[in-house]
């Protein structure tokens, strides 16, 4: 539906999401073999996102905990891409190191705990998503461009074309990619590019965002003396960001922890996922009596304030 405008309409998003909500809620009820009175609480998220979308589904959440006479519980979704590795095989344990890869936010952090996290660095400008998303445009992929740009990825080879390593060598925790799409667009412009040219400028494009991210991630790990690291959102489904985390972290000792790779990027279950956790340790909002707000901006250093 947005392909055909090269982004997210947010209102057709919202339009959208009213008619899929209850067959999709049905759906998941039979699937799980579970009925209504069997929910404990609801969760879902109330921040940050496109304000249209948000107000869909925390409506719809409230109304239903109202009814059921549940608590509703509002999760940050940055939070549910942070906790998701937890629902894997092999969970780690707490603290560990966390980057966040999405296509709002790049952004390196510690979780001491369920609810305490602490920001080490971040994009001054695009998140490392959005500069795949805007890269793959320039190469004339469709949207959303991350995974399309890493498939061509595959058949080209880094080094042929030379883009810089925003920031590399900054000397502290902060990225910026927006650099790299300038520089990507200058060698589009410069000449026509065939197939195996666009082949090798994405290789290069990749190389450059992996290692950045793969050298700051590390970085975070020794100074906060931390051998757990925590890989989630949409740019962690990156198979050449994954080599070169799980290299540099095998040589500094320590080991890197994905979600699932279909928990990787957006999903329901984390966001369950992260309510139960807080439903466990007793983290229920004072009922509101049905009032509810939204926050389409929402830094995660403030999420005891939602609370
Ligand atoms: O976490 P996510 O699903 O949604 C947000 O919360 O933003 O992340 C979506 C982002 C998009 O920018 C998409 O292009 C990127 O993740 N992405 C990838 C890959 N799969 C998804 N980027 C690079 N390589 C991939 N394989
Ligand atoms: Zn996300």
């Amino acid at each position: 539906m947005h392909e055909e405008y090269g982004g997210v309409v947010p209102e057709l998003a919202s339009r959208d999401h009213i008619r899929r909500l209850i067959p999709l809620l049905e759906r998941v009820l039979v699937e799980a073999a579970c009925h209504r009175s069997d929910m404990a609480a609801i969760a879902y998220t109330s921040g940050p996102g496109l304000a249209g979308a948000l107000l869909v589904g925390a409506s719809f959440a409230e109304a239903l905990a109202q009814t059921l006479n549940i608590s509703a519980l509002p999760v940050h979704h940055l939070e549910g891409h942070l906790l998701s590795p937890l629902l894997g095989k092999s969970p780690p344990e707490f603290p560990f190191i966390a980057l966040l890869v999405s296509g709002g936010h790049t952004q390196l952090m510690r979780v001491a705990e369920v609810g305490e996290y602490e920001l080490l660095g971040e994009s001054l400008d695009d998140a490392a998503g959005e500069a795949f998303d805007k890269t793959a445009k320039l190469l004339g992929l469709g949207y959303p461009g991350g995974p399309a740009l890493a498939a061509l990825a595959m058949k080209g080879t880094a080094g042929r074309f030379k883009l810089p390593r925003p920031m590399l060598n900054s000397g502290d925790l902060a990225f910026s990619f927006s650099g790299l799409k300038t520089a990507v667009l200058t060698i589009v412009r410069s000449r026509s590019l065939d197939e195996a040219d666009k082949a090798d400028l994405a290789a290069e494009f990749q190389e450059a965002v992996a290692e950045v991210l793969a050298t700051k991630a590390i970085a975070a790990c020794r100074k906060h003396r931390l051998s757990r690291l925590v890989v989630a959102g949409g740019v962690g489904a990156n198979l050449r960001l994954r080599e070169r985390l799980d290299a540099a972290m095998a040589k500094f000792g320590g080991k890197v922890f994905y979600p699932e790779l279909e928990l990787c990027t957006d999903n329901g279950a984390m966001i369950a996922f992260c309510g139960a956790q807080r439903l466990l340790r007793g983290m229920v909002p004072e009922s509101r009596g049905g009032a509810f707000a939204v926050r389409p901006r929402w830094p995660l250093n403030e999420l005891a304030q939602a609370f």
